[in-house]
């Protein structure tokens, strides 16, 4: 070893003691005729004086060290001077005396600072990206990837002590329809073949549950090609597993266990278990969202009804349209939100959410509700809309009416922002629950048809299995999403185990049995050889560093992430090819 001790490890115990430590220069201070060189490792550092003493070309070569440069240094630790004592680092009641100093090597200087920065003098992104070997010497990222890598071994210890076996699927495939669009490979041996990237190993786990595998579990690369969020990627990781013979709450149970162990072991967290589970009808009507931020209240309420008669036509003709008038209550939102700020929100929910309007309630000191439409009310009927939401002098009511559609999204979107902006929750506390019963079919209206809305091997509950011949939009699947403080965290289903029920949902999603024997004939033939029940769930692991970082964006999560725009800037991919290889693949770019 070329070092005796990390940058993180000296303490008081080791005065006298002679070391030796590599590293990068963090910082390097000339004060009073010495050097002060903090060195950095990703265990820390340490502060290591050279003086007169450590002699005249040492001292010179001290002097000289820059930002990043890599060096080993020997002396001896000593403690620091009386009120020198560094509290911000565990290595802060000591520093080591130099009297060795070799240069490793030399670092071109950095385009940003690697040493610890608040959020406030973060580089910009691109540049970190770029630049990611530096940015990953961060302290912070260095902290996240440590919390990456003890999720990851808990995960797998803890699927390992409940006798899971770990079993690698193919990279190499064909498309398994996860809802975004494939990656395909082309085949050089198949010309005019494609391979497509897994877009999670749902296909291959189930055939290993028919093998007889009971109990699979997989750290698994899944990629999707799809519209990129801060909390999406297009190559990201799950905690794939599948059981048979089980029910949705022995898969629950499993996952129930691995939270709480998780939130012990990471954050020192009790959570209470079994975790709370709700319904996915439950969620839209009181969050208008399958995966609500359940830290703070703030419940959407419907006054469909008041509106029907309330004598302001807009509400009355949504009403009467058979459409909602649904709205919130920010607590204090009276006196936080202007009648400027009020109109940006509305502004934000018509681009973003397609609403038609935001109609608001300030709530005055004497309990009276004042709104420029508030004129339009029938006294008695608006009294009774606003004690709807039991509202305090200075909260804020808004409304929307529209589709039941629109007005979950804009009322969720409204809810999102303003639970941050009021502060209504602790950003640190967690919350986990389960949202279950998902419908089985969501309906695309522009093309009339069915989607699954998880994917199309989940089982219909049984009691609901008649209606997917009569009334398939009512039709409830088992299905389970773990919500981590408002983020689908994990989502799985019961499967179909039965080869007629499979054609029947795939009837209902439009895959004709040609199509359905072309894509996925193995499946459909497997699962006349003896198929076990079956279920699992897959848990998306960059988003549970995230959540478990209290981080918002999952590219802070992941060692080489990709940008909005599906590139990774430090390598440049994707990139172009040789007009060698697109030939062999029979290729031809048409621009
Ligand atoms: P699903 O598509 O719900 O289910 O994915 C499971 C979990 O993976 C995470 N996730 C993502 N994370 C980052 N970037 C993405 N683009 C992304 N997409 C999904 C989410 C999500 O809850 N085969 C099924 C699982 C099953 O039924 O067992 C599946 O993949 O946290």
């Amino acid at each position: 070893m070329l070092r005796t001790h990390t940058c993180g490890e000296l303490r008081s115990e080791d005065v006298g003691r002679e070391v030796t430590l590599c590293g990068w220069v963090d910082t390097n201070r000339d004060f009073g005729g010495s050097q002060f060189i903090d060195l950095r490792d990703r265990y820390g550092k340490t502060q290591v004086v050279f003086t007169p003493q450590s002699g005249a070309e040492t001292q010179a070569l001290a002097r000289s060290l820059r930002s990043e440069d890599v060096v080993s240094m020997t002396g001896t630790v000593a403690r620091r001077l009386e009120g020198k004592d560094n509290a911000k680092l565990a290595t802060g009641q000591i520093e080591v005396r130099g009297t060795g100093l070799k240069v490793l090597n030399k670092s071109l200087t950095p385009p940003f600072q690697s040493s610890a920065v608040g959020t406030q003098e973060l580089a910009g992104e691109d540049i970190r990206l770029t630049h990611r070997y530096l940015d990953l010497r961060r302290p912070e990222m260095q902290q996240t990837m440590l919390l990456r890598g003890q999720i990851v071994k808990t995960m797998r210890d803890y699927f390992d002590e409940l006798d899971f076996i770990d079993v690698e699927t193919p990279v190499l495939g064909r498309s398994t329809p996860e809802g975004a669009r494939d990656y395909l490979v082309p085949s050089r041996v198949h010309r005019g073949a494609f391979y497509a990237l897994p877009q999670s190993p749902q296909l291959y786990k189930q055939i290993l549950m028919i093998a007889g595998y009971d109990r699979y579990v997989q750290v698994a690369r899944c990629f999707r090609d799809e519209d990129l969020r801060a909390d999406r990627q297009p190559e990201f990781t799950q905690l794939d597993l599948e059981m048979s013979f089980v029910e949705a709450d022995d898969v629950m149970g499993v996952i129930d266990g691995l939270v709480s162990r998780i939130a012990r072991e990471v954050l020192g967290l009790k959570v209470n278990l079994p975790l709370p589970r709700m319904t996915y009808d439950e969620a839209m009507r009181r969050f208008g969202h399958d995966a609500p931020d359940l830290r703070f209240g703030m419940e959407l309420v419907d006054v469909t009804d008041l509106a029907k008669e309330c004598g302001f036509r807009v509400f009355q003709e949504t009403a009467a349209a058979g459409k909602f008038v649904r709205g919130l209550k920010a607590p204090g939102g009276g006196t936080r939100y202007s009648r400027k700020d009020i109109d940006l929100l509305t502004d934000w929910i018509r681009q973003d959410f397609g609403a038609s309007g935001l109609a608001f309630f300030r709530i005055e000191p004497d309990g009276s509700a004042f709104s420029p439409i508030a004129k339009n009310f029938q006294p008695a009927v608006l009294a009774e809309l606003v004690a709807h939401f039991d509202p305090q002098p200075g909260d804020l009511l808004l409304l929307v009416a529209d589709t039941w559609e629109v007005s979950c999204k804009a009322l969720y979107g409204l809810r999102k922002r303003l639970g941050a902006e009021l502060k209504l929750y602790d950003p640190k506390t967690m919350h986990f629950s389960w949202i279950v019963e998902f419908p089985m079919f969501a309906h695309d209206a522009e093309e009339n048809c069915w989607a699954a809305m998880h994917h199309p091997f989940t089982a219909p509950r049984p009691q609901d299995q008649e209606l997917l011949a009569t009334d398939p939009g009512k039709c409830r699947a088992i299905a389970y999403d773990l919500v981590i403080n408002g983020s689908e965290a994990g989502g799985g289903t019961i499967r179909i185990h039965d080869s007629k029920l499979q054609q029947q949902v795939f009837d209902l999603l439009g895959i004709d049995e040609p199509t359905a024997r072309e894509r996925f004939g193995f499946l459909l033939d497997a699962l006349k050889y003896g198929a076990p029940p079956h279920g699992g769930i897959a848990l998306g692991i960059d988003r549970w560093v995230m959540l478990f970082a209290g981080l918002d964006n999952i590219r802070d999560c992941i060692a080489f992430p990709k940008t909005q725009k599906a590139a990774d800037m430090m390598t440049d991919a994707p990139g172009q090819v040789d007009a060698k290889q697109l030939k062999e693949l029979g290729i031809q770019i048409i621009r």
